[in-house]
Formats: structure tokens, C-alpha cells, sequence
């Protein structure tokens, strides 16, 4: 099926060099180099999110995944992160040819990647944003609905919304992020402006994911209303209501969720204590609204391949109609 598929004149495959317009989003304790990796043999840009490493650690899945692979993967940068500076410098010696930089401001190391010959996206909640990395120089931006699982825009921009508007002001390749999981949802955000999408949830519930079993059942156990936007007025995050959640619940219905008290309660390794080491009581379960469709943990060529035989007969069915 997947052979009637021809994205060769398709912007964003041109530009990442990928086979389809899929790129596997960056995700902490998620996406180290075995995932990257498989999305890349498979088609997609597969993306090692270095959010939760030391640069020692970076370093080695950037060589582990250039063992595996010779298809297109590359590096996401949360920008507010400590080690950011030392990854610049780790993606410049070993050779990385894309990044896609998130949760900062695109004009800190654009430049200095793309004089390396780096091909750099970054990821926006916003029209505003978008037009920023624009000005920036970046060769394609990441636009992200709040349905996204993760740290998010704060104003609650659906996909749905965002896409349309960041497609008419932007001239740049454009992928759409928030809420996707099948070939349908991909075909849409097509039809909405979008030339591809970056995908988190749905890959982080497959075999190649770093996550802890338990943070992929919880996924697969979820309904539409699991999730919520939290968080605020510390760093906006999508993640289940658990009893971590109720907590931040109980901080704010007293009237003491501060900024101080809110750092105090997430402290440090909420994240890696939920997604990596399966603590479903205490951790930061981070994943999207499109979990309750994730109903399985297959391998990611197994969904790479649903995913392209889903876009192949929505966009079928819609010539029918
Ligand atoms: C577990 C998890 C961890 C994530 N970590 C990061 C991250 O480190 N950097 C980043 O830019 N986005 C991160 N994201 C967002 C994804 O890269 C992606 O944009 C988002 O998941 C897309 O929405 P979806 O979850 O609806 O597919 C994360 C998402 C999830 C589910």
C-alpha cells in the first residue's frame, strides 16, 4: 500500500531528506537513539530528545543512532535547558545534521547551527512564535497545539486552529504537532496548510520508546479526559491527572500555588520518575490528549506503516465523497 505513496515533491521530505512527512518528536526519558533510529529506517526524521541527558550521554546516542542508521535523524533542544550551550557544541563535532529547538527563543543558536550546514526547525504554540522563527532564520517550524502531550503554549491554541493561521503568514516548510496519531489526522493537517507533522504520544507508545511499561499502559488505559494543561504559571505541561495532579489541584484551590511553592511541589525528576521509572502516583506522566487512541505498543515500523495506509485510504475515502 505504502508504494502508492509518492511524497517526493513534498517540501519538508525534501528539505529532511525523509521518505514521509513524519518527524517523531523529541521527548524526554522517551526518545533516545534506538528511537530516533527505527523512525528513521522507517521513513520518518527520528529526533533524540536530549532533555533529559547529560552531554556525555547525548553524545553517545548521537553515535549509537549514526551505528544504527544512515537515514535522516537528528537532535531536539528543550532551549530553557541547563546543558543546551554543551549541546550545541556536541551536535557541532559529531556531525548532526538536524535540530529542532523548542520551549526558547529561535534567534539563540540558529545561526550558529545553520553556518555548520545544520538544518534547524523550531517548535511554536503561536502565530507570533512562528513569525519569530522566521525572522530567525530557521529552515522549518513545528507548530504545536495545547492537545500536545508535554511542556506547551500557555494560551490553549488548538492544531486546529493554529495550523491554518501559522500556514498563511509563513513561507518556511511547516509540520503540524498536537493531537495526531493516525493517517487521517496527518491527511488534515495537510488539508489545514501543514506539509507534515511531528508525532509524540503515539511513539512514545511503541517498543523502541525508553518509557517505562507502566507509563505505556497508562497511555493505552486512557480516555479523551486524562489529560490536562498544568502548570501554568511555572512552565505550562500537558500530563494525567494523577495523584502528583491532584496535589498541584490541592495547592491551587487554597489559594498557595505561588511560583515558589509550585517549583517546591514539581521539585527535580518528576518527569523521569513517571515516564522513566514508572511511578504513576508520584510522577509526571507527560503525554497527549490522543493517548485514547492509542489502544497498543507495536514496533515503529508497524506504525509508521498503519500510519501511511491510514493517510492512503482517508485520502480515498475523501475523493469519494
Ligand atoms: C513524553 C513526552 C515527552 C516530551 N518531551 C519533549 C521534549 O523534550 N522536547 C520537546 O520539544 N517536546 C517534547 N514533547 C512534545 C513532542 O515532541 C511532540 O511535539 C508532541 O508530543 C506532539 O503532540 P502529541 O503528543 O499529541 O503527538 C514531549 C511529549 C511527550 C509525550
Amino acid at each position: 500500500m505504502q508504494s502508492k505513496l509518492d511524497f517526493s515533491q513534498n517540501r519538508l521530505c525534501q528539505l529532511l531528506n525523509i521518505k514521509f512527512p513524519i518527524i517523531q518528536g523529541g521527548m524526554v526519558w522517551c526518545s533516545g537513539w534506538k528511537l530516533a533510529s527505527a523512525v528513521a529506517e522507517a521513513g520518518g526524521l527520528g529526533l533524540i530528545g536530549s532533555g533529559s541527558m547529560r552531554p556525555d550521554l547525548l553524545r553517545e546516542h548521537i553515535r549509537k543512532a549514526n551505528q544504527a542508521t544512515k537515514k535522516s535523524f537528528g537532535v531536539n533542544i528543550p532551549l530553557f535547558y541547563k546543558y543546551s550551550e554543551d549541546f550545541i557544541q556536541i551536535i557541532l563535532e559529531e556531525g548532526v545534521r538536524y535540530v529542532v529547538t523548542s520551549a526558547g527563543s529561535p534567534k539563540k543558536y540558529t545561526q550558529t547551527l545553520k553556518s555548520a550546514g545544520v538544518i534547524v526547525g523550531h517548535v511554536v504554540p503561536s502565530s507570533v512564535l512562528a513569525l519569530k522563527c522566521q525572522d530567525a532564520g530557521v529552515d522549518f517550524v513545528v507548530c504545536e497545539g495545547f492537545e500536545a502531550g508535554g511542556h506547551n503554549g500557555i494560551d490553549e491554541i488548538t492544531t486546529f486552529c493554529l495550523v491554518p493561521q501559522v500556514a498563511k503568514i509563513i513561507e518556511l516548510p511547516l509540520a503540524a504537532a498536537g493531537g495526531i496519531g493516525t493517517g487521517a489526522q496527518i491527511l488534515a493537517a495537510q488539508v489545514l496548510g501543514a506539509d507534515g507533522v511531528q508525532i509524540g504520544t503515539r511513539f512514545a507508545c511503541t517498543e523502541e520508546s525508553s518509557a517505562h511499561p507502566a507509563f505505556k499502559q497508562t497511555i493505552m488505559n486512557s480516555h479523551e479526559a486524562s489529560t490536562v494543561l498544568t502548570l501554568k504559571k511555572l512552565t505550562p505541561v500537558r500530563l494525567a491527572k494523577n495523584a502528583f495532579y491532584q496535589k498541584i489541584c490541592e495547592l491551587e484551590a487554597r489559594g498557595e500555588d505561588s511560583v515558589d511553592n509550585l517549583k517546591a511541589l514539581l521539585g527535580t525528576g518528576r518527569a523521569r520518575k513517571g515516564i522513566f521509572e514508572g511511578d504513576l502516583e508520584e510522577g509526571e506522566l507527560e503525554f497527549g490528549q490522543i493517548g485514547s487512541m492509542v489502544r497498543d505498543c507495536p514496533s515503529v515500523s508497524e506504525v509508521m506503516e498503519r500510519l501511511m495506509d491510514e493517510y492512503l485510504k482517508s485520502k480515498q475515502k475523501l475523493v469519494a465523497v
